[in-house]
């Protein structure tokens, strides 16, 4: 698929006569537009849902939404949904023929973003001569983890992969429950010396899903576990920092850091088009298999 968005006319016609539905009932830049825009270059029809401004503020329920849009010929719908497991609800509960993909659900899982982060890993690691394997790569993960589906995917995915995976971050943030084998670090000026990180995944701080205060100040959570610049020259030379978005540019990573030419972030923007276009053939080319 990433062959295909390299090429002049970005479009295959795998998926002609297909519709694919972005169901969102929490805003998106990224996950929403690259869908739209995988299910397009695959030519299958798509509608765009916003919960915002729909049925849904009438009080309409989840399985009635999906079952309405099944009802227009959905073949897959794309959930995003502030409640964890709701994807695997509407996947497995008997409400939908359709097949479902989970685009973020609470703070539980965001499987599409774990997968487009080991793409940019496995990018980056190809460019050297040691070959895409992440076997025994080293990738730290900093930041809001308690609050993050991008980190639990990527606990799921990278250890699946065998890369060693650690977490870093304020101890109000990291739950001890999760147990990466990396390790856990309270300190990211500690993680970088001892781990020795060859990726650096940095969170947003999620404000939106915080009832209460989880650190001092934003300027002291900055000067402990936030990225910046003298923090990247003491990283590896050959270490990349990703980050999922939307960034809070000054809190948990510098601009310098941001943009720097180890920054992997438009990389990971990139590569989700190419990821989704492959989950949407992957299921709604063939035969349905079980979804995620
Ligand atoms: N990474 C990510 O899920 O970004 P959006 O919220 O913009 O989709």
């Amino acid at each position: 698929m990433s062959d295909v968005n390299e090429r002049e006319i970005k479009k295959l016609p795998t998926l002609r006569g297909k519709t694919v539905v972005n169901l969102f009932f929490e805003d998106s830049t990224r996950t929403r537009i690259s869908f739209e825009l995988a299910a397009k270059r695959l030519s299958a029809d798509v509608i765009n849902f916003a919960a915002k401004g729909s049925s849904v503020s009438k009080g309409e329920s989840l399985k009635d939404t999906a079952q309405t849009l099944e009802a227009m010929g959905a073949d897959a719908i794309v959930l995003r949904h502030g409640s964890s497991g709701s994807a695997h609800r509407l996947a497995h509960s008997g409400w939908v023929e359709s097949a479902v993909i989970n685009a973020g659900d609470g703070s539980h899982e965001h499987p599409t973003q774990a997968l487009l982060d080991a793409m940019t890993i496995r990018e980056a690691l190809l460019e050297n001569p040691v070959g895409s394997d992440l076997s025994g790569k080293r990738v730290l993960i900093v930041g809001d983890i308690s609050h993050s589906r991008v980190a639990r995917s990527n606990l799921i995915l990278l250890k699946e992969l065998g890369a060693s995976v650690a977490t870093c971050g304020p101890a109000t943030l990291v739950p001890r429950s999760l147990e990466p084998a990396g390790g856990i670090f309270y300190s990211l000026d500690r993680a970088i010396d001892e781990f020795d990180p060859d990726v650096v995944l940095m969170l947003r701080i999620q404000a939106e899903r915080m009832e209460a205060s989880f650190f001092p100040t934003e300027r002291e959570y900055s000067r402990v576990w936030g990225l910046n610049i003298d923090r990247m020259k003491r990283l590896r030379n050959d270490a990349i920092v990703l980050h999922p978005g939307p960034m809070n540019r000054g809190l948990e990573i510098d601009a310098a850091s941001a943009d720097s030419t180890r920054s992997r972030i438009l990389n990971q923007v990139s590569n989700g088009v190419s990821i989704r276009m492959a989950v949407l053939f992957q299921l709604l080319s063939g035969e349905k298999e079980e979804t995620r």
